[in-house]
């Protein structure tokens, strides 16, 4: 038994992106998302692998648990489909019938599956899942007294909540009841633009600079009602979510000249449009909603969670023309988050702990929470790979590789503890050279087998931020956006200004053109000590090259979860044009490596998102 040490398990499962958190006496120990483990895509299952993570990075087995916390009440949302489901009836039945088998048998018996897919005996708690999502915004946030906002497609009944937190404990003041949701709104354009809802929303927001806000009068005229305080309804007879299984319906079609691109087919102008007209209409949504949070908490900070939070262009709108002077963002934002959420909530909450803030700094270690591996198993797997690798001291390693990279050449970097949360933030990151024209073609086509149109984000040195973009505060989770600094930027010629859609990714912007997206802005990583090989390796590149940055995507294909083992990583790099990989301290070339051959077309496992 652990004595007088608290162990805390949180989970998170059945909606999307199930994940396991840790908490011994407090202090978030460990997290993972399911995903990383099963390499299922926001696999939704009971994290028994994650769980597992989590036990074994502290040497503990569930016996020493002290509780077990639920990021949902699964009766509620039960509750909800159910009284959805007779709101719209006849016309719900399909929704209901693909809905319910899968809710009553694993989400109403949580309690069964708990105890007995784990072996667990003791107390069992359930939180409310806005009050999860709520709790892993402000828990660990760097303030003492903070705004609260989260903003989401489905939780419960309510899809955006504002709160205040003070010390210990929060509480929530305000909330937005489904269907009246943003998150729902951003998806139903997702979906009619041809990408997949609830992955595919970053790819609106990136298409989004590539269009004009054209439709931005309709959405207000027709799909919304907006109110002054950012609360809004929303016209139900445009979707489809209530009733049926797609999200849109034919009058949302007849709206906006046609039915919706079908999945992979050609992206046109009207996509583009379409993306910076919702992009556009939800920063106002939260410009709004938190202008109002302002003014009835008092409070300068702000701390944000939940799926919307992701939304990095809206976070770095919020920060430059909105009313507070802090922000501070879960970088688990999704219902991963939700694990550390409910763990957090049992212990302040429950048992009454006190929340001791070190200003300026957050409780998530980076969020560099999931599994390592140490030198042994990485020889142990390259050899059996027969693969050809080399060891090198650390500065020797980091001066090698800046080379590489100043070369032009594409490394995956696999480094220390796995990021919990979506974004790759130098632990399991495919690393290129800013400066070159040609790298997010390259990356985009070549390596992550994605769409040309997507860009990629920088990351720099927390020192030198301000000498790259317009922006003088840490963004440690990639979650904020801001322009490329002006002296950087290359104006447009008459003819170039005159370039629309795809066209425009042709022209150099800036002297860091791969991370320089077309409206000149950049999704920014700042990275200090925190992560001291990342941080160091980023300087070793300034050394060689005199720029502190370098391209940051996440280490996986498209469709893939972020790799999370040596042989995760190896299999991505085989399978990639990427030039080398870097796993610990161990250095791969692609050109000495034996021949890779695998059965059929791999793609196939991943499902395209
Ligand atoms: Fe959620």
């Amino acid at each position: 038994m652990s004595g007088d040490t608290t162990y805390i398990l949180g989970i998170s499962a059945f909606y999307h992106d199930s994940a396991a958190c840790l908490l011994r006496d407090g202090e978030i120990l460990a997290a993972a998302q399911e995903e990383r483990f099963t390499r299922k895509k926001g696999d939704a299952s009971f994290p028994v692998n994650a769980i597992e993570f989590c036990l074994g990075r502290a040497g503990i087995s569930v016996a020493d648990l002290t509780y077990v916390g639920f990021y949902d009440k699964p009766l509620l949302k039960f509750e909800r489909i159910l009284e959805t489901y007779i709101g719209v009836a006849p016309r719900g039945f399909s929704t209901f019938v693909k809905a319910a088998p899968l809710w009553v048998k694993q989400k109403l018996h949580m309690e069964k599956l708990i105890r007995k897919g784990l072996g667990y005996k003791g107390e069992i708690l359930y939180a409310e899942h806005h009050e999860s999502h709520a709790a892993s915004a402000f828990f660990p946030s760097p303030f003492e007294e903070s705004a609260i906002l989260t903003m989401d497609g489905v939780g419960e009944w309510e899809t955006s909540t504002m709160g205040i937190g003070r010390g210990n404990d929060f509480e929530l003041i305000k909330e937005l009841r489904w269907p009246d949701s943003l998150g729902l709104l951003y998806s139903a354009f997702t979906y009619f633009t041809g990408f997949k809802v609830n992955s595919g929303e970053y790819k609106v927001m990136g298409l989004a600079p590539y269009g004009r806000p054209k439709y931005k009068k309709l959405i207000y005229e027709e799909l919304i009602d907006l109110r002054e305080d950012g609360s809004f309804r929303m016209n139900q007879k445009y979707f489809n979510y209530l009733s049926g299984l797609t999200m849109t319906n034919d009058a949302f079609a007849d709206l906006f000249g046609g039915p919706p691109r079908a999945p992979e087919a050609k992206l046109t102008q009207r996509e583009m449009d379409l993306a910076r007209s919702v992009q556009e209409v939800v920063e106002e949504i939260v410009l709004r909603t938190a202008t109002k949070i302002h003014e009835e908490s008092g409070c300068d900070n702000l701390c944000l969670a939940r799926g919307v939070a992701l939304n990095c262009v809206c976070n770095g709108r919020l920060l430059r023309e909105g009313p507070f002077k802090s922000i501070w963002i879960q970088p688990a934002a999704g219902d991963a988050g939700g694990a550390l959420g409910v763990a957090q909530l049992i212990w302040h909450r429950y048992m009454g702990n006190e929340r001791v803030v070190e200003p300026g700094r957050d409780s998530m270690m980076g969020t560099y929470l999931g599994p390592e591996f140490s030198s042994d198993e990485i020889v142990d797997y390259l050899k059996s790979q027969k693969a050809s690798y080399r060891l090198l001291g650390r500065e020797d390693l980091l001066e090698t590789v800046a080379a590489i990279l100043a070369d032009g050449k594409v490394v995956g970097w696999f480094n220390g503890r796995m990021e919990f949360g979506p974004r790759a933030l130098g632990s399991r990151s495919i690393l290129g050279d800013p400066r070159s024209p040609e790298m997010q073609r390259k990356m985009n086509l070549k390596i992550k087998f994605r769409e040309g149109f997507r860009p990629f984000a920088p990351s720099v040195l927390l020192e030198r931020v301000s000498d790259y973009f317009e922006l003088d505060c840490e963004s440690p989770y990639m979650l904020l956006v801001a322009r490329v600094k002006k002296e950087r930027c290359i104006a447009m010629t008459g003819a170039e200004q005159e370039l629309w859609g795809i066209e425009q990714l042709n022209v150099l912007r800036s002297d860091i053109p791969s991370v320089t997206h077309v409206d000149y802005s950049a999704r920014v990583q700042t990275v200090s000590s925190t992560n001291p090989d990342f941080h160091d390796l980023i300087k070793a590149f300034e050394d060689a090259t005199g720029y502190g940055v370098v391209v940051n995507t996440s280490f996986n294909v498209r469709g893939e979860p972020i790799v999370c083992t040596p042989a995760d990583a190896y299999r991505c790099f085989m399978r990639t044009d990427m030039d080398h990989l870097v796993l610990g301290s161990y250095l791969l070339a692609k050109s000495d490596q034996p021949d890779w051959q695998e059965e059929g077309d791999w793609r196939n496992e991943f499902q395209l998102d």
